[in-house]
């Protein structure tokens, strides 16, 4: 597929912001659902004051972080565990933000930061990797100065997580859909640490639709990942989404 048809593929009226990105370098980097979709979706009810200080928590290819920089003007640490930082410094350079994006290679529940560093927490695809336990949002809350924001955007399941999966999700099952979780899962273990008010927990807007036609234009140009395609495709986004959830500290 040329970059022209590639570009038309990949530009959605609903992301005026990501529009303007070389769609090309998005899939050279791709690891999940199109990071600078997910990225706007969850900006979209997470707005963010230019020069705050962010956390972009398991950036990846630090898509997110580049995108964060650019459209809204703040100052973004990119914290990934298994992408080289030095290939995300690069990347950052080339895309002329050296000045306000940090790369860093950390583990999520190791965080080398001060207490209170953070105006916001940002997370895209990553979060339910590191961060289904109960005591995961209090300690990176400590991070977060009082009245910050953590959100992520996340592949997720609307229904409850006891239920039994139709034979499509069980042919593909594997642990790590048993952290594609609801918006409400995610509200009560939030709520229960009584540190923060969540003010949205949903499935983001068109996040099936957005993910499957991702993937099957990605298919067009050999980056496709046909097991999740199908499983998309067979569920006709009855359970499957992207989930996403964003609080501020009390
Ligand atoms: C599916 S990728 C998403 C990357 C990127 N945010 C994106 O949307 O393209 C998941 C990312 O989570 C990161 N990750 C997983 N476990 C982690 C941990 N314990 N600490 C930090 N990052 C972690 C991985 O390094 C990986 O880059």
């Amino acid at each position: 597929m040329a970059g022209e048809l590639l570009r038309e593929a990949l530009t959605l009226d609903r992301y005026p912001r990501s529009n303007t990105y070389d769609q090309q370098w998005v899939v050279d980097n791709l690891m999940g659902p199109h990071p600078l979709w997910c990225t706007e979706s969850l900006l979209q009810v997470m707005p963010l004051r230019p020069g705050t200080r962010v956390l972009d928590l398991g950036c990846g290819t630090a898509l997110s972080s580049i995108f964060l920089a650019r459209e809204y003007d703040v100052d973004v640490w990119a914290a990934d565990l298994w992408v080289d930082p030095t290939e995300n410094w690069q990347r950052i350079e080339d895309a002329g933000v050296a000045g306000r994006v940090h790369p860093i290679r950390s583990d999520a529940r190791r965080l080398p930061f001060a207490r209170g560093f953070f105006d916001a927490v940002v997370s895209v695809g990553s979060y339910h990797y590191f961060g289904t336990g109960v005591d995961y949002l209090p300690y990176l809350a400590e991070l977060v100065r009082p009245g910050g924001t953590i959100g992520f955007i996340s592949p997720g399941i609307r229904t409850a997580p006891d239920f039994t999966p139709p034979p499509y999700l069980a042919n593909r099952w594997a642990p790590d859909l048993g952290t594609w979780l609801p918006p409400d899962w995610w509200q009560d273990l939030w709520e229960r640490t009584n540190l923060v008010t969540v003010v949205t927990a949903d499935f983001a807007p068109n996040g099936w639709d957005d993910w499957l036609h991702w993937l099957q234009t990605c298919a067009q140009v050999g980056r496709g990942y046909e097991p999740d395609e199908q499983m998309l495709q067979a569920d006709q986004g009855n359970l499957l989404g992207l989930t996403r959830v964003v609080a501020h500290l009390k």
